[in-house]
């Protein structure tokens, strides 16, 4: 018998999202589950019950029934009060936790032995992009945040030349250019406003430049990239340039809109009433850190409030009023999980034993059988190449000592000439009694192991998959053996190769061009991802 996975309709007031839709519904099936999703689950997301039944689900009348028939339970929102007695001992619950937020939660959940993956838990590593929730929200967060910006600000955002006059371009800043910052930076360009951004991070410029947004930096120097590709708490230095920074584009712009966050902390006061008071009357403010305290001094959670003229848009919600968008992303976010827990052999047949070798699985499970397991370990790589926190000073002060890396100095220059003389010691020794041929060879191959470490080393290994495509088209430099065979040239004397070694030889150049001209379009495919 297979395990039968339950979505109930969401309690919390105003949640119009749900956990699965029609079309995933058909493919958990495909992977030999069994749906059960309550009975008006989907309204609010405009998904009929008839729509569930198409797809292969069964419609249950109430959440008693879905809650103590299913082995692994599908929702959105953390479990709310009423929904805990409903709790089966022993499943499987998927849903959005925050652990952190929510330690009672956690508390109970343990005491009824059930297994838990949080779903704002999943690392954000490339390999679990395809199931991380959080960005799929946040990006329809940062459309949305657009969108409702629009709706209270009274003009275009696009500049035009009517008969009537002339209507200059909104101007939209986005401060914070993570998933919902980018996302916000795209759709205010694709309504033709003027988009600018700041991040701490720098290495982000790239990608607001590519969603059509303009970098606006602050001009003091300081590491922003904290573990895992998340920012960090910055210097009160550096908050103090990034202040003026933003106090002048807040004269300057229409709309601003904040996403800046750092996972754990509470939301940075960036945004003050000051800067507030200075903005044109009819300018609009998003706040989307409203729920984590706002990265505005006046937002109020919740609601859209009017402060010396301009309109401070705090809704925590944002994912929700695109409800069958997030819906759908949501589940196919969820179905991508299952994928991996069977890939992992977490669910085997009708059992689930969560595999806690996998990094992704690890970091997402918060409670396995009853015992907790949040935190998960730290993760081992970053996004970016992380510089050590010695690099935290003004931008005039960095010609000068550099601390820790001075003192390792000479220890590491000792360690490298004992290497470069051991190494060349043994490169005296090969060429004094390998045959002449052979030490050209050895040569060329020392010298393409050396570039090819250096190379990699110094590419950030956001990097990496392009390097490897790249990489792959330039090995295709065997075609040029392949050539010598198909015709030596005069002047070697070379006799010509048999006619079955010249059609091999003809082959390996069809296979080595489609790798070279393929690896070559790929990497400029990928790099164009984050060009534009
Ligand atoms: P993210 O972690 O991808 O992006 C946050 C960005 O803020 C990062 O790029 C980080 O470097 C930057 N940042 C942090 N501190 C900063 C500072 N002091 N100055 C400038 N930049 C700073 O997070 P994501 O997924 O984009 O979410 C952003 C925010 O949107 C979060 O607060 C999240 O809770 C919120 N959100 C709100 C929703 C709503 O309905 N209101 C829905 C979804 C997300």
């Amino acid at each position: 018998m297979s395990l039968l996975i339950g979505v109930p309709r969401e309690v919390f007031p105003g949640e119009r999202r749900v956990a699965t839709v029609p079309e995933v519904v058909e493919k958990l099936i495909g992977q030999g589950f069994r749906v059960a999703v309550q009975s008006g689950a989907g309204d609010a997301s405009a998904i009929s019950d008839e729509a569930y039944r198409g797809g292969g689900a069964e419609v249950l009348a109430d959440a008693d029934q879905v809650w103590s028939s299913a082995d692994i339970i599908f929702k959105v929102r953390a479990p709310a009060a009423e929904e805990l007695p409903l709790i089966r001992p022993g499943c499987t619950l998927v849903s959005f936790i925050w652990p952190a937020q929510n330690p009672d939660l956690l508390q109970q959940l343990a005491a009824k032995n059930v297994s838990v993956l949080a779903m704002d838990c999943v690392p954000r590593i490339s390999r679990a992009q395809k199931l991380d929730a959080l960005s799929s929200m946040s990006n329809i967060a940062g459309y949305r945040a657009v969108i409702e910006a629009a709706h209270e600000f009274g003009r275009f955002f696009t500049g035009s030349i009517t008969a009537a006059g002339k209507v200059p371009p909104a101007k939209v800043f986005v401060i914070g250019a993570g998933v919902a910052g980018l996302a916000a930076i795209g759709t205010a360009a694709g309504l033709g406003a003027i988009v600018r951004a700041n991040d701490t991070r720098p290495e982000v410029a790239d990608q607001v430049k590519s969603m059509g947004g303009e970098f606006v930096p602050v001009d003091y120097e300081e590491e922003g990239s904290g573990v895992g590709g998340y920012a960090k708490v910055m210097s009160e230095s550096f908050q103090k340039a990034q202040r003026e920074v933003f106090a002048k584009q807040a004269r300057d712009v229409d709309i601003i809109i904040t996403t800046a966050l750092i996972p754990g902390k509470p939301a940075p006061k960036l945004i003050t009433e000051e800067m507030v008071k200075s903005m044109k009357q009819g300018s609009v403010i998003v706040d989307m850190a409203a729920e984590q305290g706002g990265n505005c001094e006046l937002t109020e959670p919740g609601r859209v409030v009017e402060k010396h003229g301009v309109r401070i848009i705090g809704y925590a919600d944002l994912p929700s009023r695109l409800p069958k968008q997030a819906s759908t992303l949501y589940a196919t976010n969820l179905f991508r999980l299952m994928e991996d827990m069977i890939k992992t052999k977490s669910i085997e047949g009708d059992r689930v034993n969560i595999d806690m070798e996998d990094e992704v699985l690890r970091g997402t499970t918060v409670l396995k059988e009853g015992n907790i397991t949040w935190p998960p370990p730290a993760p081992k790589l970053s996004a970016v190449s992380v510089v050590p926190a010695t690099a935290s000073r003004p931008a005039a002060a960095l010609p000068k000592a550099q601390g820790h890396g001075e003192r390792a100095g000479p220890m590491a220059g000792t360690a490298t000439a004992i290497i470069f003389g051991i190494g060349a010691l043994l490169f005296w020794i090969v060429g004094r009694y390998a045959p002449a041929a052979f030490l050209g060879h050895f040569t060329v191959f020392v010298l393409a192991c050396f570039v090819g470490y250096m190379v990699v080393w110094n590419v950030k290994p956001a990097l990496h998959t392009p390097l490897m495509s790249v990489t792959n088209a330039v090995s295709s430099i065997i075609a040029i053996g392949a050539l010598v065979q198909i015709a030596p040239p005069l002047s070697t004397g070379v006799e010509r190769p048999d006619e079955w070694i010249r059609w091999l030889a003809l082959g390996g150049i069809v296979l080595a061009t489609i790798n070279m001209f393929g690896g070559f379009a790929v990497t400029q495919r990928m790099l164009a991802m984050f060009r534009k």
